[in-house]
């Protein structure tokens, strides 16, 4: 594995790949990697010739008080766990590197950026979708992989390259968890063990509602109130609960049969996310 700072070196490096007509897949993280990550690494490997996996903080997409100073950095085992998969290429650019000047670009998806997580978080999803564009425009990978888990990250990430023609396909991977259903993120680690231990009631506040969905519920709002209630009562600050379309992530109507339910609440100090996605028949 080739560990490669600078970005001259990284498309030196890829550019005979690329003539020699491997297949290149590319897997975009921030580090501290979980078996989450792994799993993107590992389907990127059974896919492709050549792999790419980025490390990279990206500061453009934390809000002035969310936690880029305190964000886990693992560079050494992350090393190690990328090393033991046999990717071809580990990039590791400094913010310096990534960001010379100040941005003048931005790049905005329209509507999908705002809502759920970007209507508390604004401007996260730009930042993830400029980072994104840069980091395929470096690498230009013939896929893409991206985990379900960050749902509307994926959405607005297919968009950004279908609108712009970007040369990319894009591969999503179901959300790894643990046994008890939690969804694997770096930011479970700054959960206390009493938060812990009720963390796995968002998976099944979700699993509650689609269950519902599938057996013929059609009071979509009286579901999620009651599975909001139940996880207020357990100490969650409910962000958001949302029934959507899984196309576009705008609100479901009973006609709508590809379903995704999205949450984020938080935990103490921590923000989690998750989602499922079913199609009613
Ligand atoms: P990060 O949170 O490190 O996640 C990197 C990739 O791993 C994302 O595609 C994410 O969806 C996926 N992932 C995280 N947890 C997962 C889980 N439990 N199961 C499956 N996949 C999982 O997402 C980012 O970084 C950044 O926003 C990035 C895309 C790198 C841009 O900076």
């Amino acid at each position: 594995m080739q560990i490669i700072n600078s970005i001259q070196t990284l498309k030196n490096t890829i550019h005979p790949w690329r003539q020699a007509g491997e297949k290149i897949a590319f897997v975009p993280t921030m580090g501290n990697l979980h078996d989450g990550h792994i799993q993107l690494v590992r389907t990127a490997r059974q896919q492709a010739d050549r792999v790419v996996v980025s490390i990279f903080v990206n500061p453009v997409q934390f809000g002035p008080n969310e936690d880029f100073a305190s964000y886990p950095r693992t560079e050494q085992q992350d090393q190690e766990k990328l090393n033991a998969c046999g990717i071809d290429l580990l990039f590791l650019p400094s913010v310096a590197e990534m960001y010379p000047q100040p941005l003048q670009t931005q790049v905005s998806i329209k509507g999908l950026s705002t809502m759920l997580c970007g209507a508390s978080r604004p401007g996260h999803f730009d930042g993830v979708a400029v980072v994104v564009c840069k980091l395929l425009n470096m690498v230009q990978p013939d896929v893409l992989l991206l985990g379900e888990k960050d749902f509307q990250q994926l959405a607005v990430v297919k968009q950004m390259v279908t609108d712009l023609n970007m040369p990319t396909h894009i591969q999503s991977v179901p959300t790894v968890r643990q046994a008890d259903g939690l969804a694997l993120s770096s930011r479970n680690a700054y959960l206390s063990a009493s938060e812990r231990q009720r963390a796995p009631m968002l998976y099944q506040a979700l699993c509650a509602v689609r269950d519902a969905i599938i057996s013929g519920a059609i009071d979509y709002q009286a579901l999620v109130s009651q599975q909001t209630q139940t996880l207020v009562s357990a100490g969650f600050l409910v962000d958001y609960f949302q029934i959507c379309r899984s196309t576009d992530l705008m609100p479901a109507t009973l006609a709508d049969q590809h379903l995704v339910i999205l949450i984020a609440a938080k935990l103490g100090k921590t923000r989690l996310i998750d989602n499922v996605y079913f199609s009613k028949q």
